[in-house]
């Protein structure tokens, strides 16, 4: 069988070590790999080519993805998207491995209703806003990158008394910042899925300042476009001189962290499994309890993922 592999939408560290894993895999189960180069853009353009060994040697330990990604536009018009069949048609592909987010999901689903394509999603964004999953390749690299960032960002806002707001990517998901909000012992943590309390931290704040707090850490989700909003509260409200960082796309990038780089083997392998035992495929692979579980792809695509409560209980000022 001839099973390809293609990245989609935002890139995610974790990308190439589950390349890697997908050409070796393929080869020890004794088929045949292929890359789909450039996302979606380049699966409407043909750009589909037989996978070496040697294509995959010395990736392992890069972020980025070395077949390229995109967003399409195209893909939303019907035409494009049997061009696309037509040249999976054309390499003989019994099956893709998406690597990709929501977006990545949607577009597959859509893409596997109107022509018989077959595929397994492994969750892939730095965001973690898949439903049925607690866990997306690229996220804990992510998370190590914002904490290196907001481990530096104390050590000046401490010297200096200031307050800093950090804003963190996550799109309509706070889950980047909510875990961050924990994992670097923030004051504030304002996140699109909760209601920041600006009476009640005030109160404490204050207070706090008071009695001889030094600086204040604030992490806001991108999601809740408050980012600027905050800085005013801080300055104005609170009395407290305040810079903002947006970390922006360098939280995209980054070495794989071991847990990355061993989910996507984990995840890598069970995608190929499930393609090459089955046909009428149309499946992403969710981890759940320790188990990586095959779910339709349209119970992922019609679920809202949630922040685990436990994250939630302990973000302070939030109701
Ligand atoms: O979905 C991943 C992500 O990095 C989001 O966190 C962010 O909002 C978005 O992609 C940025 O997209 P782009 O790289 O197209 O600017």
């Amino acid at each position: 069988m001839a099973l390809a592999i293609i990245c989609s939408g935002g890139d995610a560290p974790g990308m190439n070590p589950a390349i890697k894993k997908f050409v070796d895999y393929v080869y020890k189960r004794g088929e045949t790999p292929y890359f789909i180069y450039d996302g979606l853009e380049g699966m409407i353009d043909g750009k589909i080519k037989y996978a070496h060994h040697e294509d995959v040697a010395g990736i392992l330990h890069n972020g980025g993805a070395i077949i390229g990604s995109s967003r399409s536009k195209r893909f939303y018009e019907k035409r494009y998207r049997e061009q696309a069949y037509r040249n999976l048609q054309d390499h003989d592909i019994d099956g893709v491995v998406v690597l990709g987010g929501d977006g990545s999901y949607n577009a597959f689903e859509v893409l596997g209703r109107e022509f018989p394509v077959n595929f397994v999603g492994i969750p892939t964004t730095i965001d973690n806003d898949i439903y049925g999953t607690e866990y997306c390749l690229g996220v804990d690299t992510a998370l190590n990158v914002i904490r290196w960032a907001v481990d530096n960002i104390r050590d000046t806002a401490s010297t200096f008394k200031r307050a800093f707001v950090v804003e963190t990517m996550g799109r309509e998901c706070g889950y980047l910042a909510a875990v961050t909000g924990l994992s670097s012992g923030a004051e504030i943590c304002v996140i699109p899925e909760m209601n920041f309390n600006k009476n009640v931290a005030a109160h404490f704040l204050k207070k706090d300042l008071a009695e001889g707090r030094g600086y204040i850490l604030a992490i806001v989700a991108e999601g809740t476009k408050m980012t600027q909003n905050i800085k005013e509260w801080l300055e104005e409200d609170i009395g407290v001189e305040t810079r903002v960082t947006v970390l922006g796309h360098i939280q995209r990038g980054g070495n794989p962290t071991v847990h990355d780089r061993m989910m996507a083997f984990e995840f890598t392998v069970r995608a190929v499994d499930l393609l090459l035992a089955n046909t009428g495929i149309r499946k992403a692979i969710s981890y759940r309890n320790g188990e990586f579980v095959p779910m339709d792809i349209s119970e992922v695509n019609n679920g809202k993922y949630t922040i685990p409560a436990n994250i939630l209980r302990d973000l302070h000022f939030l109701d």
